[in-house]
């Protein structure tokens, strides 16, 4: 492996979690135990939500919550195309209706226009995903979902932490799932988590996660457990495990220091490229906080003679990782081909999508590699330059 190479991104890990996962083992309790009750407490504490339930990972978290919510075959449920497509799956699942929406230019979000054309009678909810961590419009949202009778279920996976309008993201709506996946913003390897006002919502995914047995299964070896257990409904092996809460406990204490290190690098990126005509910036709106998972830039193609796969490559050739998120789901052959979807339905998503680039943000970064971004960036594209 290359020394130089600037990774797109790398876990915030110390010997605290080392030392974590070294007890557990010790311990002799590896799967869903003590610490991940633990973990969804502290969890549930931090969000500020009513119940918080631990789980494999948000795709584990989404279907869940879809299941709780009743959701059948021919059922709709709307999203956004900018999106990994964890999101339009769990809707697949039931043979319901993904019903992929095109988002906001600036934002990147699920666009209130496009869901309100979108909802017919057999829509049951929507689901807005938090891009890069910046919440979508909630108060409308909200507001459109109540009017139309809909649940929403919000896809976090990008927003631990982030805020609108001063309230955390996880309290606002009846559920909200976030991701522990290696590159996000807290991480246990894999893992989810669904936090929920709603203690029915919060009960039945406790008991689904689980093979649907009754509660408190997970106790069902240690000394206070019982070998008689009851299964209420055919559920699914979703749980979490004490070997991912040994990471999770830890990364939670530092879950504000990680942000603040995030929002620096942010501020930095931000000043550095504010004027550089080459790329156009994300735009956060002025009542939310980003948890910046993310750091998306558009290129200006029209400028530049080489195109953004091509940049990329530049670019990692002077040792600079870089994602892209997303392709826009319409564009992946599944849905294209199953939902009889065309780019001219999604004009902002498809403009946006090959200009698209993320640079490296996360904890642990040092003052140094942030000006060796800012510096090869600046120099790649101004070498390129029409
Ligand atoms: C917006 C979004 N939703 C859902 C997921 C799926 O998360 P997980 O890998 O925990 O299932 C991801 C993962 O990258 C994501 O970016």
């Amino acid at each position: 492996m290359n020394k130089d190479f600037l990774l797109f991104h790398k876990p915030f890990i110390s010997e605290e979690e080392v030392a974590e996962i070294a007890d557990t083992v010790r311990s002799g309790w590896l799967s869903m135990g003590p610490k991940t009750i633990r973990f969804e407490q502290e969890f549930n504490k931090y969000i500020g939500a009513k119940r918080s339930v631990a789980v494999s990972s948000w795709t584990a978290a989404g279907h869940l919550t879809l299941e709780a919510f009743g959701i059948e075959k021919d059922d709709e449920v709307i999203l956004p195309t900018m999106t990994f497509p964890a999101t339009a799956e769990i809707v697949c699942y039931f043979g319901a209706k993904p019903v992929i929406v095109d988002v906001d230019e600036d934002t990147l979000n699920i666009s209130l226009e496009e869901i309100e054309k979108s909802i017919t009678p057999k829509t049951k909810a929507i689901i807005p995903v938090h891009y890069g961590g910046q919440p979508c419009d909630m108060d409308e949202i909200l507001e459109l979902a109540k009017n139309y009778n809909l649940r929403v279920l919000e896809d976090a996976a990008h927003s631990l932490p982030a805020y609108y309008k001063g309230k955390k993201i996880g309290t606002l709506s009846d559920v909200t799932c976030f991701s522990f996946y290696a590159t996000k913003t807290l991480s246990t390897g894999e893992g989810g988590m669904i936090c929920t006002n709603n203690e029915e919502i919060a009960e039945r995914t406790a008991i689904m996660r689980l093979h649907g047995i009754n509660r408190d299964a997970w106790k069902r070896y240690s000394e206070s457990g019982s070998w008689y257990y009851e299964v209420v409904a055919p559920g699914y092996k979703y749980n979490f495990t004490d070997l991912q809460a040994s990471l999770g406990l830890p990364q939670l204490k530092k879950v504000d220091i990680m942000w603040e290190w995030r929002k620096k690098i942010a501020a930095r990126y931000t000043e550095a490229f504010k004027d550089f005509d080459l790329i156009k910036l994300h735009t956060i709106k002025g009542d939310r906080e980003s948890s910046w998972h993310l750091y998306p830039v558009k290129l200006n193609l029209e400028m530049l003679t080489k195109n953004r796969a091509q940049l990329i490559d530049e670019l990692k050739k002077q040792n600079i990782g870089i994602g892209v998120h997303f392709m826009p789901v319409h564009q992946h052959l599944y849905y294209q081909k199953t939902f009889n979807l065309d780019d001219k339905d999604f004009p902002v998503s498809s403009a946006a999508f090959p200009r698209l680039m993320s640079l490296p943000i996360y904890p642990g970064m040092t003052d140094e590699s942030i000006e060796k971004v800012i510096s090869v960036v600046t120099d790649v594209l101004n070498k390129f330059r029409k």
